[in-house]
């Protein structure tokens, strides 16, 4: 057969499953002097009790004539919906329709998926640094010519640096779609409302699509940080939101998300003819994917009970306080770091003038501490390098004490 060029020409490896790798290989050479991650944000406590009790009375019950259920509906079930509608948005103040909102089995695949509504000539713009899934789906489907240099050649770059305080300028170059994905992943930076509504205003006057990518959420600590996009004026004509249960909720492995497409949203294609966005997704979901399980759905609906709540809170607390240990930890050695307080990631500088993956390098082999280096999230990542606050406070403590004497 002949195989997808855009795809055979894309770098490698994947950055996480290169992190891994060496992890592994560091770990394997080692058994005895385990490897501290700090690298891959994954979850590390288990399900909330109550939150676990509800995904194991669904699945018990799919043994059952009256609990069994075939195929989910490839939107979502009703009451999944109508629970975010009302708890994730209705409390917010923004008034969605249950049908605006399509459950997933998470942010990265829809993000990915996301790419198929858009023309093939579409232009791209990205943050960067960011999380590699919106460039290399658009990669994928050839949208964005080689990669050279580490920069796609037809990408839109919009940096996010110390100097900018990581709040990424307007493209210069007309777009056609924009990822957005605050607070951010790497840079742990989140952007307030004034920023989000010039991206708007923007989106607005340009006719373009803002994809926006709110995982993180769930980590905002600053009242005045917005949850949603479309708690800005104007934002559902040119907004499409990616939400996850993995991080808050500990479904990583459980595999849940939610994108809303609003109704209001509309698209043009190549003879100017206009189309809803919403009907455009439906269809595309339509002849993709036969849903979510139902005992999943059932999981992530317990998530808005009181009892999920408090144990959803709970887990944020726990892995907020291991993001201030690192930031703190990173400073106190000297390093101009940033991030952690509303995103469960510090994003800091390498030291003298190391590369991403000679200090990644460094510490493995110093520390045993494994951390995400920068320039995996795009060239505006070189010279920095992600720690991530997902593991558990001794670990972290444990971490910075090794990090803080390798550096020493
Ligand atoms: C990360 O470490 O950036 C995330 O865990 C990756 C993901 O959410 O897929």
């Amino acid at each position: 057969m002949r195989v997808n060029h855009a795809l055979a020409a894309m770098p490698a490896e994947y950055l996480f499953a290169r992190v891994q790798e060496r992890v592994a290989l560091c770990q394997q050479l080692d058994p005895q002097n385990p490897v501290l991650r700090l690298g891959i944000g994954d979850v590390t406590l288990p399900l909330g009790a109550h939150i676990a009790q509800a995904f194991a009375q669904a699945a018990a019950g799919m043994g059952t004539p009256e609990g069994f259920r075939g195929y989910a509906p490839a939107e979502g079930y009703p009451f999944l919906k109508e629970a975010i509608r009302a708890h994730e948005y209705a409390a917010r103040g923004v008034d969605l329709d249950a049908d605006d909102i399509f459950i997933s089995s998470g942010a990265k695949e829809d993000a990915a998926a996301l790419e198929r509504l858009f023309g093939p000539d579409a232009r791209i713009a990205v943050t960067d640094p960011v999380y590699p899934v919106y460039a290399d789906a658009n990669a994928m489907a050839g949208r964005l010519g080689a990669f050279r240099g580490g920069r796609w050649e037809r990408l839109h770059y919009l940096p996010c640096t110390g100097e900018n305080g990581f709040e990424p300028p307007l493209p210069e170059e007309p777009v056609d779609v924009i990822y957005l994905c605050f607070p951010n992943n790497p840079t742990g930076t989140a952007l307030g409302y004034a920023a989000l509504k010039r991206f708007v205003d923007y989106a607005r006057e340009h006719r373009a699509l803002i994809v926006f990518d709110a995982a993180y959420r769930a980590f905002i600590t600053d009242e005045a940080v917005p949850r949603s996009i479309y708690q800005v004026e104007g934002a559902q004509e040119v907004a499409i939101e990616c939400c996850s249960f993995s991080k808050f909720a500990g479904f990583t492995g459980v595999r849940c998300g939610w994108t809303v497409v609003p109704g209001r949203l509309l698209g043009r294609d190549d003879s100017g003819n206009t189309h809803s966005v919403q009907q455009l997704w439906r269809r595309l979901l339509h002849s993709t994917r036969n849903g979510v399980s139902f005992s999943v759905q059932r999981a992530a609906l317990a998530v808005f009970d009181p009892e999920g709540q408090k144990e959803c809170r709970e887990a944020v607390a726990y892995y907020m306080g291991n993001a201030r240990l690192l930031l703190e930890e990173a400073r106190a050695c000297g390093l101009a770091a940033h991030g952690g307080v509303n995103a469960p990631y510090v994003w800091a500088r390498t030291p003298d003038g190391m590369d991403s993956w000679q200090f990644f390098e460094f510490l493995l082999e110093r520390a045993r501490v494994a951390v995400t280096p920068g320039a995996g999230f795009g060239p505006g990542g070189e010279g920095y390098f992600r720690l991530s606050a997902f593991n558990t406070p001794d670990n972290t403590r444990q971490a910075c004490r090794r990090i803080r004497a390798a550096l020493r």
